[in-house]
């Protein structure tokens, strides 16, 4: 069992604090929460920070748990942080305007460490993080950022304003649980955001579009970033394979999306009732949509979990976790 501290991104921290338990579920490990602030999630768990780090979207960084409490325990000189040997550096965040000593508890931890103090390239940083309470760890992964940035929809050789950004397409596909060896479809798949995702993860995956632009540009992009799989065009109902274990997807909504003149409240009827025909049972369906409302059109599938986020003030991405039945 390993204490980890994850420092999640904002501003949606339960669907940043989810996909980090969908992967430890994924794995088909274990996690038991322990003292969490809503921006940074504490908790114990049998899974390997090796393999939740690097798949996680929204999370900056992931620390071993040394301290979660008051700082004021720090400031009276309570906490003594051993480390390997080596350099070192002390770190301090404020979460989403939270109060913090910073400077003070920097020196006070780094005095009490017996390690050179290092501030340009340490062999071991602690990180403090202030919300509302103060969460202390040792430093253990940091999110690739340059990944994520390169593959932002502004840096894609082909994109529309429909795409989805990386980190969140990330945790889209986190959220279904994929499991080794298993099928991964995205019937709207639009410039590609999810399959990138998935690809980057190692799924076995594939996709479909109804336009032949998304479908080209699709393949484009996939090809910048080194990846392949097949991508057929055509209508969802024609492009979902059966005996399929996950769909994880993005239809459309909102005002810039295309349906090729469909409405899509008849849509996604008719697209959980081709879900419903292809997946085997207790297969998975993570997608979003835009309003919660349509969740009573999943007929034949259970629901799961919820999460809610906004894009403009007319605009919400519901992500919605199903399971087939
Ligand atoms: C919201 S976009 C997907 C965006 C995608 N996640 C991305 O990152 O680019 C929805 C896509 O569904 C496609 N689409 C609309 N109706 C469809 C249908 N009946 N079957 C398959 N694709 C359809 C559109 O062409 C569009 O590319």
């Amino acid at each position: 069992m390993v204490e980890l501290i994850f420092e999640l991104v904002g501003p949606y921290y339960r669907l940043s604090s989810a996909e980090v338990k969908a992967v430890i579920e994924g794995k088909g490990c274990r996690w038991k929460e322990k003292g969490s602030s809503k921006e940074v999630l504490v908790l114990e768990t049998d899974c390997t920070v090796e393999y939740i780090a690097p798949r996680l979207g929204l999370t900056h960084r992931v620390l071993l748990h040394e301290y979660t409490g008051k700082q004021e325990d720090i400031l009276k000189g309570n906490l003594k942080v051993e480390l390997p040997e080596g350099s070192a550096k002390v770190e301090t965040r404020r979460i989403a305007g939270a109060e913090g000593e910073t400077q003070e508890i920097k020196e006070i931890l780094g005095d009490e460490l017996d390690n050179p103090i290092d501030l340009i390239d340490p062999d071991h940083q602690i990180v403090v993080l202030f919300t509302k309470k103060c969460h202390v760890g040792k430093l253990l992964y940091s999110s690739d950022k340059e990944g994520y940035r390169s593959r932002e929809v502004k840096n894609r050789p082909f994109f529309s304003p429909i795409s989805l950004e990386p980190r969140y397409a990330r945790a889209l596909v986190n959220l279904a649980r994929v499991k080794e060896g298993e099928t991964l479809h995205d019937p709207f798949c639009g410039t590609g955001g999810i399959l990138m995702e998935a690809l980057h993860l190692g799924l076995n995956a594939s996709g479909g579009d109804i336009d032949k632009n998304m479908v080209n540009g699709c393949i484009r992009n996939l090809k910048e970033f080194g990846f392949e799989c097949p991508v057929k065009l055509g209508d969802m109902g024609d492009t979902i394979p059966y005996e399929l274990d996950n769909i994880v997807t993005d239809p459309p909504y909102g005002r810039a999306a295309s349906t090729s003149g469909e409405c899509t409240g008849n849509l996604y009827k008719r697209f959980f009732r081709v879900a419903k025909e292809r997946l085997k049972k207790g297969g998975s369906l993570s997608l979003i949509l835009p309003d919660k409302k349509f969740i009573d059109a999943a007929k034949g599938f259970r629901f799961l979990e919820g999460y809610s986020t906004k894009v403009h003030s007319s605009l919400e991405r519901h992500y919605l976790l199903f399971e087939k039945i």
